[in-house]
C-alpha cells in the first residue's frame, strides 16, 4: 500500500533549507500529509541527532511517515554522520538532493526505508531509476530553492517513457487545485515549499515571512550567482542584501559543505521563494494550509468527475 494512501492528500511539505524546522515536520504529519526536513538546517550533527530524535518520538507512536532530506553531493561534509542518524531514527522517506542517490540506498533500504530522488532532467531521472529509487520527485519551472527548468506536463510525459512507479511533481504548488491538476497529469504526489514558508511553526524570519505575503510571481528572478545552482529569489530581498541585479548571470562555484551554523549569506539574507508565491496572503498554522488545500482539492475533483456526466 502506498504511503500517501494513509493521507488527507498526496503532499509532502518540503524539505526547506533554513526554513523547516523539527515543529513544521511533526505539524505537517498531524495535519495529515508528511514534512520534510534537511539535515544542514541543524548547527551541528548533536543537534540534528536531537530534532531526529523529537521527531521520532512524537510521530512513531502514531505511525505517522516523515521525510528527510540529504545532500549526496560530493562536497557536503556531513555525509557519513547523517547516514548514521539516519540509520539510528528511520525516517521512512529519505530525499536526495544535488547528487546520487547510490550514496544512500543500502543504509535506507536495511530498514524498510523509501528512497525518493529530486531529479531536474529525464537523464538524472533514468540514472536515479537505474540506481534503484523508489519514487522521483520531478522538480519543474518556477520552484522555489534549486529550481527545475522544464513545464511538469512535457516532464511528466518524457518520464513515462521509462519509468511507471510513483512520480512527485515540485513547483508552484501552491493550492489544492494544483495538486489536483498533477494528479490528473500523471503524477502521484506533491511537493510545495513555498506555500509553507510562512507557517507559524516555520524557522523563516519575520521579514522573510511579511515579504512573501507581498510577493508575487513578478518578484521573483532565477539566477545561478548566489549558490552556483539555478535557483529562485525573490527579488527585494537581493535589492536588500545587495546583490547586484545586473550581476545575476555570473557564474559561481558550487559548493555545499556549509550548514546552518555558517554565516554564507545566501538563504539567510537571500530569501528563496517559487512563482507561486502570490498565493501566500498571511502567517497562519502548517494545519491551515492542509484544511484549506484538502478542501480545495475535494472541490477540484469534484469539478474533474463532474465534466464526465
Ligand atoms: C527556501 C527554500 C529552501 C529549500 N531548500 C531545499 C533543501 O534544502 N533541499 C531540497 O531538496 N529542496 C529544497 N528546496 C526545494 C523544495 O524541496 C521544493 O522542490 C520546492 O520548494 C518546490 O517548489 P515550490 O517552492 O514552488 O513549492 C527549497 C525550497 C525553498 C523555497
Amino acid at each position: 500500500m502506498s504511503l500517501f494512501s494513509q493521507m488527507r492528500m498526496p503532499l509532502v511539505v518540503a524539505p526547506m533549507f533554513l526554513v523547516s524546522s523539527p515543529e513544521l515536520v511533526i505539524a505537517a504529519a498531524r495535519s495529515g500529509v508528511i514534512g520534510g526536513l534537511p539535515g544542514p538546517n541543524a548547527r551541528s550533527l548533536d543537534s540534528l541527532g536531537d530534532w531526529m530524535a523529537k521527531i521520532h518520538e512524537a510521530l512513531a507512536p502514531e505511525s505517522l511517515p516523515w521525510l528527510f532530506n540529504m545532500i549526496v553531493h560530493p562536497t557536503y561534509d556531513r555525509f557519513d554522520g547523517e547516514v548514521e542518524l539516519v540509520k539510528r531514527y528511520r525516517p521512512a522517506i529519505v530525499s536526495t538532493a544535488l547528487g546520487s542517490p547510490a550514496r544512500v540506498i543500502d543504509a535506507v533500504k536495511s530498514y524498510g526505508g523509501l528512497v525518493y530522488a529530486d531529479v531536474i532532467t529525464p537523464e538524472m531521472a533514468r540514472k536515479s531509476v537505474v540506481a534503484g529509487v523508489d519514487a522521483l520527485i520531478l522538480v519543474t519551472q518556477g520552484a522555489g530553492g534549486h529550481t527545475g527548468r522544464y513545464h511538469p506536463l512535457a516532464f511528466i510525459a518524457e518520464v513515462r517513457e521509462f519509468w511507471d512507479g510513483p512520480v512527485g511533481i515540485a513547483g508552484c504548488i501552491s493550492r489544492g487545485d494544483d495538486v489536483a491538476a498533477m494528479l490528473v497529469a500523471g503524477a502521484d504526489f506533491v511537493v510545495a515549499g513555498t506555500r509553507f514558508i510562512g507557517t507559524d511553526e516555520s524557522f523563516a524570519s519575520p521579514g522573510y515571512k511579511t515579504m512573501l505575503t507581498e510577493s508575487s510571481i513578478n518578484d521573483i528572478v532565477e539566477s545561478k550567482t548566489i549558490t552556483g545552482v539555478t535557483a529562485n529569489w525573490m527579488k527585494r530581498s537581493l535589492e536588500q542584501a545587495g546583490v547586484p541585479l545586473d550581476a545575476l548571470g555570473q557564474e559561481t562555484s558550487v559548493d555545499f559543505s556549509g550548514n546552518a551554523g555558517s554565516d554564507d549569506k545566501a538563504w539567510k539574507d537571500v530569501w528563496s521563494a517559487g512563482q507561486g508565491v502570490g498565493v501566500v496572503e498571511r502567517t497562519e498554522p502548517c494545519q491551515a494550509i492542509v484544511d484549506q488545500m484538502v478542501a480545495e482539492f475535494d472541490q477540484a475533483i469534484g469539478r474533474a468527475a463532474s465534466l464526465q456526466s
